[in-house]
């Protein structure tokens, strides 16, 4: 029992990834905190989860960002400590540069970083008052380089790493502890719940993310890495050595990724 007597707030806990960490950390006794915008959705989680009694759920949508002062102290009422808040909701793209209007842009930025940021940043005086306190984000590989299609969500993930470790540097004396998170494919709805160009949900499986590792797996690697309060971790298939190839090949990857079938 890795959390027990921990409460954990997890975001995008509605489906994929996120519903699978309610499982996993709920499994390894946390009480939690369940966010998305799809209350409904939250319901059925809460209701499969071993203990829906410790389970409770707080409804907020990541593009309003001036809502989440009001949001940690409403999860403030529910609860006495919070230990863990994981950074997972998200939205993905699949449009060439061209194709994607300006508003698609902002609205990838408010709700992968900005969403993301204002929820944080309202927590942190919380962690510093504990002395303690972990921020989990599940960024992503195109959080470490990018690929066609993805440019919007791919800049807001690269963003997320240059706020937390920031983040991390800035608060560590104070017992504030940053774990960021770099899944290749997962299969889940993203790619179905990804916006076109015009903002339309893109609607379609890709088959990458089809053949991607499933999201319970993920999951348990998540809260995983979590307890051992790594600061960066790559959770995929073979995909994931392009981090490497990135970093030490970098000319490479980027002929490998102008022609791969990525989507
Ligand atoms: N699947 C992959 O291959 C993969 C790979 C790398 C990283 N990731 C990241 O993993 C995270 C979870 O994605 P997933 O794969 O589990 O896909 P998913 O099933 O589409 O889950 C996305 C979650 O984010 C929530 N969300 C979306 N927009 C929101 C908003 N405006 N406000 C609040 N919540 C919002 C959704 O809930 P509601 O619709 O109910 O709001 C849902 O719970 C994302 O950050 C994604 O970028 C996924």
């Amino acid at each position: 029992m890795k959390f027990k007597n921990k409460t954990v707030w997890i975001t995008g806990a509605s489906s994929g990834i996120g519903e699978e960490m309610a499982y996993a950390f709920a499994k390894e006794g946390a009480n939690l905190i369940l966010s998305a915008r799809r209350e409904t959705a939250l319901k059925a989680v809460k209701a499969k989860c071993p203990k829906p009694d410790q389970v409770f759920l707080l409804p907020l949508d990541l593009m309003k960002e001036d809502e989440m002062p009001a949001k940690v102290q409403m999860a403030l009422t529910k609860v006495p400590q919070i230990d863990v808040l994981v950074n997972n909701g998200g939205i993905s793209q699949r449009a060439k540069v061209l194709e994607t209007d300006m508003e698609v842009y902002h609205r990838l930025m408010d709700v992968n970083y900005f969403g993301t940021v204002a929820l944080t940043k309202a927590l942190l005086p919380h962690f510093i008052a504990n002395q303690s306190g972990q921020f989990v984000v599940t960024s992503s590989l195109m959080g470490k380089f990018s690929a066609p299609f993805r440019s919007g969500y791919a800049g807001a993930k690269h963003a997320l790493h240059g706020f937390f470790d920031g983040l991390r540097s800035e608060y560590y004396d104070d017992g504030v502890r940053v774990t960021m998170i770099c899944p290749g494919y997962v299969s889940t709805d993203i790619s179905r719940n990804s916006l076109s160009g015009s903002g339309d949900k893109h609607g379609e499986m890709d088959e990458k993310t089809a053949q991607g590792i499933t999201a319970k797996e993920c999951a348990e690697k998540i809260v995983k890495a979590t307890y051992k309060q790594k600061e960066e971790v790559y959770i995929g298939k073979t995909e994931i050595l392009a981090i490497y190839m990135k970093r030490f090949f970098p000319s490479l990857l980027s002929k490998i990724v102008r022609k791969v079938q990525v989507k």
